[in-house]
């Protein structure tokens, strides 16, 4: 399916995911040789009255890493096209523009390719799939195909989300739409099922013989940022974590699939997911940061969270008892994204060094990615001391000479390909919803009250303190001498 013209048409060409993720890959692409002059066309569209260079102009600026000829090169294989959402006109006149460069082509082979994106306000996706069904597939008379790329959010809860599934079902096959979680395009996300299923070392230990507790942590140093009043309809939970943070979840308490085969992973996911127990108030922490409602457009009563610490527990034999952590937090003290396993005691302890710490598998998405053992060693010298240190693979430093790829890169080049791995099933966004409904639901009610959290710092205390009653031992790494 690489081969035949393609026609990608990015939808929202003006706004902020086309300028700063959406564009800025399909330019990756093109540079690493992906998207051919001659093979491609990029269709911007949205409301705004602009020319083809006036669309060139907005993006460019975001466009880096290469020289003023590929960049130009690039730009002239976008073509911009105005219309409204809801219109048959504007979506005619973007299938002529698409017609006509296809038939400019004079393909012998009748292979056409369209692919949609989807950089848009979850309202329109409805109107606009209706759209491209009515106006813009691939028609019957040319081999190859059309795809649609949405973003989330998928849905408010579990009965929006599958409202919009059966919406977007009557216009598309399974096979035509990729649910992004651009989560499942980062590198070390891609690692996971390699880590724990190429490695013996780690098969006898992923379970809860072995595993205490695991925590998926996403934390940014920034606020909403202006996001303010789209923010405030989701919160962090429907923002992060329902979607990128469960993702990784899955990835790291699935049970191993039957293969590769995009299918096969994806029955594992929804396996496990449908294997999630329903959460518990009283482990579940809400925050909201100091100032998040000065932003004009948020309400002054708003309870909507813009930090989270919840538990999830996995009622299977692999991980009974295991608490999961999920954390997410705006306007914290960092940016990263991380992964702990921390594993339990060794016992029979004859070097008194517990409180040291224990073993802790760090595998750090974000930024600088890494992946470190916690161990516990001699310390170096005439003691019989020890002291924890680490076993340590930073990307940085062991694959100094490798660009690694973007997230929306990767996935999008996945779409073109026909690899449907690192997309949500519709099944596995159902059961998604499944956990997260009913504790949305009372949040939205009042329910649970969003703690206030100074921006800045490590978000409200008693997400720390959750951690603590889930087990989790903060590890220090001091030095600890045995008595003589
Ligand atoms: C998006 C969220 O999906 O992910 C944003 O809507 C968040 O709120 C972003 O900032 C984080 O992505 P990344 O790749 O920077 O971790």
């Amino acid at each position: 399916s690489e081969s035949g013209y393609l026609s990608i048409v990015v939808l929202g060409a003006s706004g902020d995911l086309a300028k700063k993720k959406t564009f800025p890959a399909l330019f990756h692409l093109f540079l690493q040789g992906f998207l051919k002059p001659g093979e491609v066309r990029i269709f911007g569209y949205a409301r705004s009255n602009l020319s083809d260079d006036g669309l060139r102009e907005r993006i460019r600026g975001y466009l880096k890493g290469a020289s003023d000829e590929h960049l130009s090169q690039f730009l002239q294989l976008i073509k911009y096209v105005s219309g409204s959402y809801d219109s048959g006109e504007g979506f005619g006149l973007l299938n002529n523009a698409i017609s006509k460069y296809e038939t400019s082509k004079n393909n012998e082979s009748g292979s056409y390719r369209r692919l949609f994106y989807l950089a848009l306000p979850p309202s329109v996706y409805p109107s606009v799939c209706k759209m491209i069904k009515s106006y813009c597939m691939n028609p019957s008379s040319h081999t190859g195909w059309t795809r649609v790329i949405v973003e989330k959010p998928f849905g408010k809860d579990l009965d929006s989300a599958e409202e919009l599934s059966a919406e977007l079902g009557q216009l598309f096959t399974e096979e035509q739409l990729y649910r992004i979680d651009h989560y499942l395009g980062k590198e070390l996300v891609q690692n996971l099922l390699v880590l724990r299923f190429a490695n013996r070392l780690f098969l006898p230990l992923w379970n809860r013989d072995n595993i205490a507790n695991v925590q998926i942590v996403f934390k940014e140093d920034f606020g909403t940022d202006g996001r303010g009043g789209y923010f405030d309809q989701y919160g962090i939970i429907r923002d992060i974590i329902q979607n990128h943070l469960l993702q990784v979840f899955c990835l790291v308490a699935m049970e191993k699939p039957v293969s590769l085969k995009p299918e096969h992973i994806r029955d594992e996911k929804v396996k496990v997911l449908q294997s999630v127990e329903p959460i518990k108030h009283e482990e579940v922490v809400i925050g909201q940061y100091d100032g998040y409602k000065d932003d004009p457009t948020v309400p002054n009563d708003s309870n909507t969270p813009t930090y989270a610490s919840l538990v999830l527990r996995v009622h299977n034999e692999r991980w009974e008892g295991v608490p999961f952590i999920l954390k997410a937090g705006k306007a914290l003290n960092s940016r990263k994204a991380e992964i702990r396993v921390q594993f339990k005691d060794a016992p029979g302890d004859i070097f008194r060094c517990k409180k040291q710490g224990r073993n802790e598998f760090v595998i750090r998405l974000q930024p600088s990615e890494a992946m470190y053992m916690k161990l516990t060693v001699k310390k170096p010298g005439l003691e019989m001391a020890t002291e924890q240190s680490e076993l340590d693979l930073s990307y940085g430093m062991r694959y100094q000479d490798v660009k690694i790829p973007e997230a929306y890169e990767r996935l999008i080049l996945d779409t073109i390909r026909g690899d449907q791995q690192h997309f949500v099933r519709r099944d596995e966004l159902r059961a998604a919803w499944e956990i997260f409904t009913p504790l949305l639901h009372d949040i939205d009610a009042g329910k649970l009250k969003s703690v206030s959290y100074e921006p800045g710092t490590r978000g409200p205390q008693q997400a720390d303190e959750l951690s603590k009653r889930m087990g989790y031992l903060q590890t220090h790494g001091y030095i600890w001498v045995p008595p003589t």
